[in-house]
């Protein structure tokens, strides 16, 4: 390998024909995860929260938000879906995996990678009732403000982030990309 590497002034990446910028850094992401983990523990001093992973494309996210919290606190997942294989919802939530915790009296944190329409997360949170759990906070590392159809809840939010496609640190465009460790926008030049 030379000693000398070239970085390019934009790094890029392509995608099933399509073409990403970088946009949020692996920096930048670990210092705003770092911030909402701490404010959690201190919301949550003495108690046990129960992190609950929204599946697929929070599991990045929520590793590294649960080693940011300095106290005690227990993960489930539950595996929604609208997406699909294209970059636009399909409009439809469906469950593909069912909460195995019990939430009763629990105080329970949502975690999703993205609040885009907003329409997982009112779903997510008209579900929630029927566990009856002790409280009920979500956290969303992005949220596409401007494409937010839906007033939902949102107690903890990473980036307020610009109407278009993402990709990377758990999100995907067809299944890929998740596996990037940084996030990337659609190129819309
Ligand atoms: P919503 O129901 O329209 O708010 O969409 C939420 C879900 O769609 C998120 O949990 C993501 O899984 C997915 N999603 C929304 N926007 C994007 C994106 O830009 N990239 C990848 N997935 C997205
Ligand atoms: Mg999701």
């Amino acid at each position: 390998m030379s000693e000398t590497s070239v970085i390019p002034a934009e790094k890029t990446v392509n995608l099933r024909g399509e073409s990403f910028r970088l946009y949020l850094d692996e920096e930048t992401i670990a210092a705003r995860v770092a911030e909402i983990g701490a404010a959690i523990g201190r919301d949550y001093q003495g108690k046990v929260p129960i992190l609950i992973g929204v599946l697929n494309g929070s599991f990045m996210f929520l590793a590294d938000l649960m080693r940011a919290l300095d106290i005690p606190c227990e993960v489930d997942f539950w595996k929604l879906s609208s997406y699909g294989a294209e970059k636009v919802t399909s409009g439809q939530v469906h469950e593909l995996k069912k909460i195995d915790a019990d939430l009763e009296g629990r105080h329970v944190i949502i975690v999703e990678d993205i609040v885009d329409t907003g329409l997982t997360m009112q779903y997510i949170l008209d579900h929630m009732r029927e566990y009856n759990p002790a409280s009920l906070r979500t956290v969303t590392l992005l949220h596409k403000y401007e494409a937010t159809r839906i007033e939902v809840q949102l107690d903890y939010v990473g980036f307020r982030i610009k109407n278009l496609f993402v990709i990377g640190y758990g999100l995907d465009y067809g299944q890929q990309g998740r596996n990037l460790p940084e996030i990337y926008i659609l190129d819309d030049k």
